[in-house]
């Protein structure tokens, strides 16, 4: 019987029903036995969030600052699992804080530790650096990643922004103002996760991972827009100065969250949409610089 870990942390409960929705395969052909780990914070993020929330947890979320975190239970300590899939969310361009204080604490490597890991985000849609960021945490922790799922909101950029916001503040999975699309992974994609746990399944079967990512992704696992990882890279190059400028004056925290709320509100209203404009004229040229690799990679593990 082959042993299979998942560990997540969820607000809304999203990247629980994934995680179950995958799972399925796997409990159903009963060759599998299933652990679920849940993380648990020591002090616990509001959900909904407030406003003033919401933009104060950005600069530890994006300078990755651990916090503390319960211990899991002794057993999923001891058990050898022949696999790990770690379930995540990205908050400001990263893991979570959760999960980052999860990869950064001394239970990692001990899960982690020589295992096979696949990671599986479920975020608004820019989760690609993010999995940058957990690629390296998981090398830290001498985990094997063998396979990677990112699953997000797939309307348009402007319009997820809305009913994200509106599902965060208001803490349901509604159709924002009864008129735009219900925000996050929807339901049938949830639902439908169901095939890579058949995927997975087949693998952890045969005991080889070698062509699982190659799978998942022609299955439809990794989505890879071009506009949406150059967003994140500036982002990147930007919460990085943000960030630091925040956390280095701490009698001004509260003042320049405010600022740097409505600098955020700034680059994705005017400034994303001028620079998918010039993206959108120089993708030919782009596509060989640039994109054509890039997708490689964010396709890859
Ligand atoms: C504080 C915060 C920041 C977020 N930042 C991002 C982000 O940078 N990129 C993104 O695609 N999604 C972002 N999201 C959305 C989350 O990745 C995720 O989809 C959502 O919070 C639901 O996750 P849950 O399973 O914890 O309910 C953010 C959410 C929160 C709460």
């Amino acid at each position: 019987m082959k042993k299979v870990l998942f560990i997540y942390f969820s607000q809304s409960g999203q990247l629980e029903e994934i995680a179950q929705a995958i799972a399925k395969p796997m409990i159903a052909d009963q060759k599998a036995e299933i652990d679920f780990y849940e993380i648990k914070m020591v002090h616990q993020f509001p959900f909904p969030w407030t406003a003033d929330a919401f933009f104060n947890a950005f600069p530890e979320s994006f300078q990755q600052i651990p916090e503390e975190i319960h211990p899991p239970a002794p057993h999923i300590l001891q058990t050898n699992y022949d696999l790990v899939v770690l379930y995540y969310q990205v908050w400001y361009l990263t893991p979570s804080i959760p999960i980052n204080s999860f990869l950064k604490s001394e239970y990692a490597e001990k899960i982690l530790g020589n295992r096979s890991v696949i990671t599986v985000s479920g975020s608004r849609n820019m989760w690609a650096l993010a999995q940058d960021k957990v690629k390296v945490l998981l090398q830290k922790n001498n985990a094997t990643l063998v396979g990677n799922i990112a699953l997000t909101d797939r309307h348009h950029n402007l319009i997820s922004v809305i009913t994200i916001v509106d599902w965060m503040f208001s803490g349901k999975k509604r159709k924002a103002y009864g008129i735009f699309p219900k925000p996050g992974v929807s339901d049938a994609e949830i639902k439908g996760a169901t095939k890579y746990g058949d995927i997975i399944a087949r693998h952890l079967g045969i005991g080889n991972f070698a062509s699982l990512q190659q799978e998942l992704v022609k299955s439809g696992a990794v989505d890879y827009r071009f506009f949406l990882v150059s967003m994140d890279q500036k982002g990147n190059r930007m919460f990085k100065i943000w960030s630091s400028i925040i956390l280095k004056n701490k009698t001004k925290r509260k003042r320049l969250l405010v600022v740097f709320k409505y600098y955020v509100v700034f680059a994705i209203y005017v400034v994303s949409p001028l620079v998918y404009l010039v993206e959108l004229l120089l993708y030919p040229f782009l596509y060989f610089l640039k994109y054509k690799k890039e997708r490689q990679h964010y396709e890859g593990i």
